[in-house]
């Protein structure tokens, strides 16, 4: 199931992706897919505050990945280089995730090798500053636990 939720500013984006993220726990792997600049870093930010990361969250784009500490380790890998992955390259990324709640930018590039996502991520372009953001996740009990998130969030 997907839940449509359309935010008009990085700060509402934030909040989301925050309301998202207190939804999450250990081992969770969320993707977050979306054109070049719609606002997946912005997203993973907004998520990374909510767990406790205090330092800067910007885009790994020179880096495959970041990990943050934080009362969860925060796990922000950015796959936007590769073309794909093969296993030796994702033994590599692998401890990243460990003991985590991973973000994933560009996702596809890890088809076939990265674990299935606990929830889908898509941000679109709309207007200006709009954006529609499509969470996917097919778990009914992080399902509800998402549905009330979002209820808080448009309140
Ligand atoms: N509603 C919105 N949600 C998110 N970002 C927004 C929104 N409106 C404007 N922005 C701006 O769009 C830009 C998004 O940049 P960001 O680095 O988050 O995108 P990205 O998808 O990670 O890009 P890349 O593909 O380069 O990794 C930021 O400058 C942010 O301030
Ligand atoms: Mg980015």
């Amino acid at each position: 199931m997907a839940v449509e939720v359309v935010t008009a500013s990085p700060e509402e984006t934030e909040a989301l992706a925050a309301a998202l993220a207190r939804t999450l726990s250990v081992g969770d792997i969320v993707a977050v897919s979306g054109e070049l600049g719609a606002g997946k870093t912005t997203f993973v930010r907004g998520a990374a505050r909510a767990l406790g990361v205090t330092g800067p969250v910007s885009s790994p784009t020179f880096t495959i990945g970041h990990r943050y500490d934080a009362p969860v380790p925060v796990a922000h890998l950015d796959l936007y280089r590769l073309a794909g992955i093969d296993p030796e390259e994702w033994a590599d990324l692998e401890p990243y995730f460990d003991d985590a709640i991973a973000f994933v930018e560009w996702p596809d590039a890890g088809a076939g090798l990265l674990p299935d996502p606990r929830v889908t991520v898509d941000i679109d372009h709309l207007q200006g500053d709009a954006r529609l953001i499509t969470l996917s996740c097919d778990d009914s009990g992080l399902l509800n636990a998402l549905a009330a998130a979002l209820a808080r969030y448009r309140d």
